[in-house]
This record gives C-alpha cells, structure tokens and sequence, in this order.
C-alpha cells in the first residue's frame, strides 16, 4: 500500500529505490500523485498546480501557485545564443534529438550549479527548468517548419503559451481555443509523472552521479524517444494511418502483432507494470470523444482505433498477456485534433513529464542516494590462459 519497492539486498542503489511520490499498483490499475488519484487530479487540477505537488509534495494554496507562476515567468527567456545551436541542426532533425541537444546546452547558459541542500537554489532551478523547457521544446518546431522563433508572453498562462510559442506567426496573433488548452492541459497532468519508467529512472540515474539538472533532463528526453516508450504516441499514430492507408483492416494487424515471426508489435498497447487497463488511457479515451466533439472533428483514425482496441480486447493472445491500452494508445489521436504535428508528439510527452522528472532527481538528490550501480549476473567465459595470436 506504501509503495515502497523492497531494495535489492545485494547492492545499494542497484536499480529499484523508494519514493514518496507516485503510487502505481499495475494489478489493479492505480496511479496516485502524492497521494491523490490521477482521475481527481485529471478532472479538478491544472498542470501547474500539479506540477508543484509532485516538485513540492503538496497541493499549493493559492498564493503559492500564483507564486510559482510568476516566479517561472522569470525564467522563461532564453539565451538568444542558444539560437546559434538550433541554427545548426538540418531542417529535417527529429524534435526530441534538438531537444534533448538543447536542454542540455542549457548547462552552458547557466553555469551555476544546483545547490540541492539550498532552498533558495532548488526553487529557482525548479523554475528555471519548467520555464525555459517548455521554449526551447515548441523551437523544436518552428524550426522544422522554417518559422521565426517565438518568445513566451508573460501575461499568459502556461499551456495558453505553449500553442502560441508554437503557432502563432508574425502575421497575426494566435487565437486560443479553451476547448484545445484544457485538453492539453489534462493530458500534460496524466503524463506528469510514473514512477521508476525509463526515463525517469535514467533521469535518476544520470543525477545520481551529480551531474546538473539540465544534464539529467536531457538523458530522459533521449530515453523517451524511443518508440518502446515515449515515442509510443508517435508510433501510435503512424500505426493507424498505415492501417487507413491498407484499407482500415484492424485485424490484419492485429494478426501481424501476434506473429512471433514478426518483430512488428500493436504500438499503444502493453505495460511493464499495468497487467490492467491503464487508469490514464480510460481517462485520455473519453477526452478523445469530448475533444473531437467538441472541435467537431470526424476523424476516422479513432474510429479505426476503437475497433483495434476492441478486437484486440476480446483476442485470447492479448487477454492472455495482459495486454490493454496504455497512456500512449489514445493520445495521439487528441493531439492530432489539436493541429498538433505528429513527430511533435514525444515532445508533447517530455513537456508533460517534465515535473516528474524534475521531482525524482530533487528526491534523489536531497536524499543523498549514492552513485547508481546496477550489477549484472555474469554469463562470460571463466578464466583462461591468453593466447599468443600464431596459436589462436
Ligand atoms: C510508456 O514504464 C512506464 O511507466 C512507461 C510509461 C510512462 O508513463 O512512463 O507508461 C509510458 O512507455 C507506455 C508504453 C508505450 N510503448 C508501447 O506502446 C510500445 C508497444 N508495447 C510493447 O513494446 C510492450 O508492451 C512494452 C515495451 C510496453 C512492455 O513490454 P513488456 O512488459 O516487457 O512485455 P514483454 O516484452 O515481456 O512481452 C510479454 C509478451 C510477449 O509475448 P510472449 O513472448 O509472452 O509470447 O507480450 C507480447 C510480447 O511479444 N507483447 C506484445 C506487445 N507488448 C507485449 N505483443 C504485441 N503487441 C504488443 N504491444
């Protein structure tokens, strides 16, 4: 009920820690955030009221929210040399390799290193962290598109910049649509955290070492891209379209995921830990409805994905191996409703883990966790004499 991890007796910091901060149980499909339910934070908080709880361990009260957002409004200019290393990458580059590239040569524009044991400096790097990410994360874009860079504008909130840093243009002013922010807004909340994942256990680990925050970050931003996790939601998509394309046959590919012979697997479904559904697909799928709704969207890639999922609920290879849903599966599609491109997806995925990551390095860090250390089961040759290379 605590979920605390038993720590590997055999080495210190081998892999599985403890945390106070988010609460999975994959049997039963559970994930808590400090202790509250994702549905009710989903359903009654904003992302940057959660992005505190889960750096700072409580909801805020109003004045300390408000804070919190004017203290990130301090933070949220970038170098301007920073221009000079975006410039260097090929129009073509993925967005999580420039972003990964970029969060880290934030290290360079601010030298200073985080003095954890600070209050003072924690609470800024915090800051500074989740105002400049979010920046640099949308030029990712504008840079594939050849736009002008944008620059966050202090009198609006937080995911009413994200859409304007990426889309408006010097034609014109962006006009935000609220049905799009909170959308966006509840879909940054479910990705905030999820306990000991790739990329926050690469977060941890890189930190582990003492390496600076930036540095950290940017280690799981290279973890998420990859499509066996974060970069799942892309894959998700280009899974869809590819079946629209062959004429919409769900079970074609559901055919071809369960041939041991294929390498090819349903992207959007399977968990290292929920054998149940995911708490945040159920979540994510009834705002996919009310979004496309909403925005009067008839998009026939959900309609192909509803059947998939259907199909591949009632398949005996699937139930067998409790394979649902997962986070990945549904949001996509709400993204793609939103105007949002496709290989920005992942991206969409850093920005809403972002608080995440930056609490479990604080964690481990103020906990003064030593140098991750995993050890191995060694399966190599025993001893032998060396050979001289005219006798081998
Ligand atoms: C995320 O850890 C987190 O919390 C991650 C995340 C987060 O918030 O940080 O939740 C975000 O990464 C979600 C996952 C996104 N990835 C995908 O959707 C990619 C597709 N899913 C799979 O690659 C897979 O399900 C994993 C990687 C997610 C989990 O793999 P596991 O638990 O290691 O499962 P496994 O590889 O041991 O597979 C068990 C069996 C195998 O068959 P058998 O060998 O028993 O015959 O299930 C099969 C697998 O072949 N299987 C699948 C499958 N996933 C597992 N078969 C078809 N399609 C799939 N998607």
């Amino acid at each position: 009920e605590t979920g605390a991890i038993t720590m590997d007796p055999g080495y210190k910091n081998s892999g599985s820690c403890k945390s106070e901060i988010t609460f999975l149980d994959g049997e039963e499909g559970i994930l808590r955030y400090r202790g509250y339910s994702i549905e009710d934070l989903a359903e009654k908080s904003n992302f940057l009221e959660v992005s505190y709880l889960l750096i700072f361990g409580e909801l805020p009260k109003a004045a300390e929210l408000e804070k919190f957002e004017t203290d990130i409004r301090k933070y949220t200019l970038v170098n301007e040399e920073m221009k000079n290393i975006i410039d260097g990458f090929p129009k073509n580059a993925h967005p999580m390799g420039v972003l990964a590239s970029l969060t880290s040569a934030l290290t360079a524009f601010n030298p200073k290193s985080v003095n954890v044991a600070n209050e003072k400096d924690m609470y800024e790097a915090v800051c500074k962290t989740m105002g400049k990410f979010l920046v640099i994360a949308t030029w990712t874009y504008r840079k594939n598109m050849g736009f002008p860079l944008n620059y966050y504008d202090n009198t609006k909130g937080y995911v009413e910049n994200f859409m304007r840093l990426m889309f408006e243009l010097p034609t014109g002013p962006y006009k935000n649509n609220p049905v799009v922010i909170n959308a966006l807004d509840k879909l940054f909340i479910l990705h905030a955290d999820h306990e000991q994942n790739c990329s926050t256990s690469t977060v941890r680990m890189v930190g582990s070492s003492h390496a600076g925050l930036f540095a950290s970050i940017s280690a799981g931003v290279s973890a998420l891209w990859g499509p066996l996790h974060g970069g799942a939601n892309q894959a998700v998509l280009e899974m869809l379209e590819e079946i629209q394309a062959n004429g919409g046959d769900a079970d074609k590919y559901l055919a071809k995921a369960k041939d041991k012979e294929d390498p090819f697997r349903l992207m959007g479904f399977g968990h290292r830990v929920y054998k149940n559904f995911d708490p945040r697909a159920k979540i994510i799928k009834k705002a996919a409805d009310e979004v496309l709704a909403t925005l009067g969207v008839d998009d026939p890639i959900l309609t192909i994905a509803k059947k998939l999922e259907e199909s591949a609920l009632q398949d005996e290879y699937f139930k067998s191996r409790n394979l649902y849903p997962n986070v990945d599966f549904y949001s996509g599609i709400i993204y793609r409703a939103l105007g949002i491109p496709t290989e920005m997806f992942t991206v969409l995925f850093a920005i809403g883990r972002l608080p995440g990551w930056i609490a479990q390095w604080k964690e481990m860090r103020i906990n003064k966790e030593p140098i991750g250390r995993p050890r191995q089961i060694y399966t190599g040759a025993p001893l032998r004499p060396f050979v001289n290379a005219e006798n081998r």
